[in-house]
């Protein structure tokens, strides 16, 4: 028999139904209360409200664990490529051979973008933030790619060629558009990649290749990039994330669902701290070093100032990404014979960090955007592209809950409200005011 709860209010009982995940944690069906109590959940923030079933990542803050469809984290991170895990995440298993080359094939099929485009890339300020550019470009990907009405109403779970040709088109186009996004600042020719490399071999070449050069791939670049991807693929149900459910949600498009993920992917909160982890790194250097001097002010509340990098919704414990990517953050520096202050400043605050009563008893750790920005640098992307490489690495989490959201006919999203405003009033004509 399903366990209910009992909530009682004015005197009167009301069962909730109790929804186990499989792996046991338990979640209050409050959908009844409305109508049967004429009450509803107030929770700013989402803190502790769940917005949907998912089988796609599990993650436990209070153990530090994240899994990809069953996948630990770090098993993936070690062994896997990102575009073995795109597919794990979209499709729920690992790809074997021949799904893995149909899904490059399409991709290759598809990695074209219409040369207009560039005329709406070249529009834009110097100044421009990439995040900025590459929300609106993917938006504008609409115009130049129509999509057919994906229906998926027939209930019996069937997906559509429209819907894999969306997806498939999203994950050619959008690597383009980054690596365009990041030429244009450096006044680099717009090019195309070369297809006959791996998906990230060829991330890399179409961000990095100089004019009139021969390309040589550099495993250590491209081991650390397909890392990083892997590690910002999915987390759930985050801001952005739970923002392209949203949107998508109201039967959106995927391009422009995942244009909306960008823009609240950008906030300093979410996606953007890592630009933030670094040029709060600089500013500490820049200042003398002085990290003691940086935590008190990230401990006195009359300061704006937050650790950035530090802190999580959910992880209480520590963020298994951040793990993860300090050890390639040491691997890639000493690989590439980079000796970078910055690496030392961010050892320092974390050590200061998690030996400070402030920071342990509100269990504050590093998060995936700690050492991320520390990486990217000794990559040489320039700290406004950061942002724009979380998004590249997060788009499969993207597209598989954007699916899994269509597939099971998710109702638009569309959550309520206490209202605190002026009870009725009479309008006063503007004489009388
Ligand atoms: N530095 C100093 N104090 C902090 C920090 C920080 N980085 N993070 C949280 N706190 C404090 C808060 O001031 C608050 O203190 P209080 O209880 O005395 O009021 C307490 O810790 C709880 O913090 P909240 O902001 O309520 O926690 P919330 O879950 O809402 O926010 C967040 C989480 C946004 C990540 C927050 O920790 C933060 O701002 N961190 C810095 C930005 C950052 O690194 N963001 C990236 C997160 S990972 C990602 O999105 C990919």
């Amino acid at each position: 028999m399903s366990k209910k709860v009992s909530i009682n209010y004015n005197d009167q009982n009301f069962e909730l139904d109790l929804v186990k995940g499989s792996e046991n944690e338990n979640g209050i069906d409050i959908s009844s209360l409305r109508n049967s109590a004429n009450l509803i959940t107030l929770d700013p923030g989402f803190k502790n409200t769940g917005s949907c079933k998912s089988s796609i990542t599990f993650l436990d803050g209070e153990k530090g664990i994240l899994r990809y469809r069953g996948y630990s984290i770090e098993d993936l991170a070690k062994n896997a490529n990102f575009l073995e895990v795109a597919f794990l995440l979209i499709y729920g298993e690992l790809p074997n051979k021949s799904q893995l080359d149909k899904l490059i094939f399409d991709i290759n099929e598809n990695a074209i973008i219409d040369e207009d485009l560039k005329k709406i890339l070249e529009g834009f300020p110097k100044s421009a933030h990439p995040m900025g550019i590459l929300s609106s470009l993917t938006s504008a990907l609409i115009a130049f790619n129509p999509e057919k009405k994906i229906s998926l109403n027939n209930n019996n779970g069937d997906e559509n060629d429209y819907m894999y040709n969306s997806i498939v088109k999203l994950l050619a186009k959008i690597p383009i558009l980054i690596a365009w996004v990041h030429r244009r600042r450096k006044g680099l020719s717009l090019d195309y990649g070369d297809y006959s490399l791996g998906y990230v071999q060829n991330i890399t070449k179409m961000m990095f290749q100089l004019p009139n050069q021969e390309y040589s791939e550099n495993d250590i670049i491209v081991n650390a990039m397909n890392k990083l991807l892997i590690l910002h693929a999915d987390h759930e149900q985050n801001c952005s994330t739970s923002t392209v459910r949203i949107v998508g949600s109201s039967e959106a498009s995927l391009f422009a669902s995942v244009s909306a993920g960008i823009s609240a992917l950008w906030g300093r909160l979410h996606g953007g701290a890592n630009q933030a982890v670094l040029e709060m790194l600089e500013a500490i250097k820049n200042d003398g070093g002085d990290t003691k001097k940086f935590m008190l002010k990230a401990k006195d509340k009359s300061d704006p100032f937050r650790l950035m990098g530090f802190g999580h919704r959910v992880y209480k414990n520590f963020d298994p990404r951040a793990k993860i990517i300090k050890v390639a953050a040491h691997e890639v520096l000493k690989d590439l014979g980079i000796d970078d202050p910055i690496l030392d400043i961010a050892k320092s605050l974390e050590i200061e960090a998690l030996d400070d009563p402030y920071f342990t008893s509100r269990k504050l750790y590093p998060n995936v955007d700690f050492y991320s920005g520390i990486i990217y640098k000794a990559l040489k992307i320039p700290k406004e592209m950061f942002t724009v490489m979380f998004a590249l690495g997060r788009l499969p989490g993207w597209i598989a809950h954007w699916r899994e959201m269509r597939m099971n006919n998710d109702p638009i999203g569309r959550p309520r409200q206490i209202y605190t405003g002026e009870n009725h009033r009479d309008f006063i004509s503007l004489k009388k005011r």
